[in-house]
């Protein structure tokens, strides 16, 4: 891949809040964005994240009066709404641990090996285990407490800390998604300009869910563009160290 086509990706995607529904649209560029923002990098492989891909005009209307009625999503072809589910630790802790016993078949087990398998089978109940009463968060700030005391730790203790985490990694998935479609000639738009209430009850998702981000996209007219894209100098922003 040449670096000139990634940099034409990169100036292509803007947030675009109008579509033309009059233009033809492939949702298999859709299913391809998926599947590409799904090998998103993600926190130790656990994959806490869903993608709900909008495709019912009752479930797009009701989006809809969930974003304030915002015209990206109003206007745009399709949607894709970007959730979190830390309450599914405990499943992808146990598929991963199946995964690497089956790649370990047959093999001695080298340190590498075991402290992969204890990865999964210790350090990711420890990271994501919680509790009505605060148990598991008041032993991680314990484990913390000595542990980081005279050396780095990873300082993961409350649900706060959880839910960056699981945030983090499914942005990134929507990153993905978004410059998939823009190579894919198409335009998008993040918002996270809803009522996150109601999107939880169209989505029928429960209350440790999370809504990260809903991406609108279509073929954006130009008018979709609201403005000029402008940054603030890198100077502000970019250090070197
Ligand atoms: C997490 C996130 C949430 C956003 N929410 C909204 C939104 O609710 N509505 C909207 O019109 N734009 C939204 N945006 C788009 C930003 O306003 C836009 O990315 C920013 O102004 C930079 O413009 P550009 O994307 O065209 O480069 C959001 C962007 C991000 C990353």
């Amino acid at each position: 891949m040449q670096t000139q086509d990634f940099d034409k990706i990169i100036q292509k995607r803007r947030s675009v809040r109008i579509y033309d529904e009059t233009v033809p649209f492939d949702e298999n560029a859709v299913k391809r964005s998926i599947d590409r923002a799904i090998l998103s990098p993600n926190s130790s492989n656990m994959q806490l994240w869903e993608f709900y891909w909008v495709k019912t005009k009752s479930v797009h209307d009701a989006l809809t009066h969930a974003c304030m009625g915002q015209s990206a999503i109003k206007t745009a072809n399709q949607a894709v709404v970007f959730v979190t589910r830390q309450d599914k630790w405990k499943e992808r802790s146990e598929w991963n641990l199946a995964n690497l016993k089956k790649q370990f078949e047959g093999k001695t087990l080298t340190k590498r090996d075991e402290r992969a398998l204890d990865y999964y089978r210790k350090l990711m109940p420890l990271v994501y285990r919680s509790d009505p009463f605060g148990f598991n968060t008041l032993l991680r700030s314990i484990i913390v407490f000595f542990m980081g005391f005279r050396k780095p730790f990873l300082r993961i203790r409350n649900n706060g800390d959880q839910r960056v985490m699981t945030h983090k990694s499914c942005a990134l998935a929507a990153q993905t998604f978004m410059l998939s479609m823009a190579a894919e000639g198409y335009d998008t738009c993040p918002m996270e300009g809803f009522d996150q209430e109601i999107v939880k009850k169209i989505l029928n998702l429960p209350s440790i869910a999370e809504v990260t981000m809903i991406v609108a996209c279509g073929t954006g007219k130009p008018e979709g563009i609201y403005s000029e894209r402008t940054r603030v100098a890198n100077e502000k922003v970019v250090f070197e160290v």
